[in-house]
């Protein structure tokens, strides 16, 4: 079936990138702490983590930090860097698979912590949550797209944030693929960056159990090599949903994609997932013009992986997908972020002479569900890279500890924070000792901890905007008033 594709349009006007200050050095103590425990040895296990898995760091939440604050950063990083009015923001959503609330949307305490900070009123802005495994951002952006498709925002324009911190048991498989970040997007009706194809995205979901995090741990379980074979078994069932539902639009707008971004858990990821496509859309140029027939499991990554080692295929992956991969061993997984993250490196790498051409996204999402949605990229946009920059987010600090602001992790240090987000011991009502206390950022203040005839908070969060380095911890609901802290202060005596 054909669908008429005259629609208003609406896209991605602008992106940023929040990625925690903390980081772990896969090849560092981490490797040689973890390598007997596997069986093996540092310098085998370096090379099967940076050859075989594609990861080099993995960013780590502080102790002040969590998928509010971070989403607030990114977000903070967008307005500041577009001089955007808030005035003109209608809806702010949020895709998040690690809230800090099992009630509260994570997008009205990112509102709060905007609206204090920029000193106004956000109260017309609608600020849902939207959860489905790393998923769950796109679908967020085909509600605030639609939304502003529509006409319904009345000309204001959308936030739309990724926050995610991926977080496996000590010692399991998944541990070299944890990681931390936020994205966010401006989405509007005049987009600078990326105009979304008009067409409904189909989307396939079926009920599996590759990977999920129960209620009671801050720890995702994921039956690994599984959770690949779902993973690329999505990505066929999307690919001949979208080709059933629009056929010769879809075909036409993957062949002439320029780039390709798939959702990015680890970079041999988005290789497997390329290998796929590739042989997909080998098929659809042949005479047939049809897709080949699904084999077994085993079968299909067999030709998955003879197609990788062709050189054909590298040439093609090195020009088309490789890219967007050029941050993410350096960040780790983002879950619901990554494939922003993805979108944000290729626009940041192309800069503002090289950007034009389709764009293809494949979003999944464990559990499982995905789409293939495509866009155009405009071309120019000086004010758009600025905010998409990533290399500045990446940097790391100087020995003068002036310059740059990443800041690598012990073993141990990297312990703690761990096993400090545990939500078992959330039950903690004080914020623990950050490793670099908050500047110039949104940090977790406190843990309400009143249940008195005038207030009831214990457990709810309090956040503030720390400008100069404090433990944020130790200041009291008494001593922020006198230090004049009126972001929070006068709010948090109501
Ligand atoms: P593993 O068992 O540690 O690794 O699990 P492996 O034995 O499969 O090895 C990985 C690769 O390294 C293999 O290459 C090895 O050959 C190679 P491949 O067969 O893939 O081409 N290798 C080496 N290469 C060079 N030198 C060496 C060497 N040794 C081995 N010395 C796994 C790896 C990714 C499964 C694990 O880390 C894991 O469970 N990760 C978490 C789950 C995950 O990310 N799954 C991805 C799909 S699901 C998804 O993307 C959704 C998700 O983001 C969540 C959401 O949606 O919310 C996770």
């Amino acid at each position: 079936m054909s669908v008429s594709n005259d629609l208003a349009a609406v896209g991605i006007d602008a992106i940023s990138v929040y990625v925690p200050r903390l980081y772990v050095d896969l090849s560092a103590e981490w490797a040689r702490v973890r390598a007997p425990e596997q069986g093996t040895d540092a310098a085998t296990l370096t090379q099967k983590l940076t050859k075989g898995i594609g990861v080099r760091r993995m960013a780590i939440p502080d102790a002040h930090e969590d998928s509010a604050t971070m989403a607030a950063m990114a977000a903070k990083r967008l307005i500041d860097g577009l001089a955007l009015n808030l005035a003109n923001i209608g809806y702010l959503v949020v895709g998040t698979e690690t809230t800090v609330d099992q009630s509260k949307s994570i997008g009205a305490y990112v509102l709060g912590m905007l609206s204090r900070h920029y000193g106004m009123s956000l109260s017309h802005v609608g600020c849902p949550q939207i959860q489905f495994a790393c998923i769950g951002t796109t679908y967020a952006l085909e509600a605030a797209a639609a939304l502003v498709r529509s006409g319904q925002l009345r000309g204001r324009s959308a936030l739309v944030i990724a926050t995610d911190i991926a977080r496996y048991p000590k010692g399991d498989p998944g541990e070299c693929t944890q990681g931390a970040g936020a994205v966010a997007m401006h989405i509007s009706a005049a987009p600078r960056l990326l105009e979304l194809d008009g067409l409904h995205w189909p989307s396939i979901t079926v009920d599996e159990r590759d990977f999920f995090r129960p209620n009671w741990s801050s720890e995702a379980v994921v039956d690994g090599q599984y959770s690949v074979d779902v993973y690329l078994d999505c990505l066929d069932r999307t690919l001949r949903a979208s080709l059933e539902q629009h056929r010769p639009e879809t075909a036409g707008r993957l062949l002439e994609s320029q780039h390709f971004l798939f959702h990015t858990p680890f970079p041999r990821m988005a290789e497997h997932a390329a290998a796929r496509l590739y042989r997909r859309l080998r098929a659809l140029r042949g005479p047939h013009a049809t897709l080949e027939p699904t084999a077994s499991v085993r079968e299909e990554r067999t030709r998955d992986r003879e197609v990788a080692k062709s050189d054909d295929f590298q040439a093609w992956f090195a020009k088309h997908c490789a890219p967007a991969l050029r941050h993410i061993s350096d960040v780790g997984n983002t879950y619901s972020g990554a494939l922003y993250l993805s979108f944000a490196s290729l626009v940041d790498g192309l800069g503002a002479a090289g950007r034009g051409g389709r764009v293809t996204f494949f979003s999944y999402g464990s559990g499982a569900s995905a789409k293939l949605f495509t866009g155009s990229l405009a071309s120019g946009g000086g004010d758009v890279l600025h905010v998409a920059e990533i290399a500045g987010v990446l940097a790391d600090l100087d020995a003068t500890g002036t310059v740059g602001r990443r800041r690598a992790l012990s073993l141990a240090e990297y312990e703690r924070l761990h096993d400090l987000h545990q939500q078992q011991s959330e039950a903690r009502l004080e914020v623990a000792a950050s490793v670099l206390p908050p500047r110039d950022e949104f940090a977790l203040a406190r843990f309400g901890t009143e249940r008195s005839a005038q207030r009831v908070d214990v457990g709810y969060r309090y956040y503030d905007y720390v400008a100069a380095p404090r433990a944020v911890a130790d200041v009291t609901p008494t001593a922020r008033a006198e230090a004049s802290l009126p972001e929070e202060a006068a709010w948090a005596q109501q």
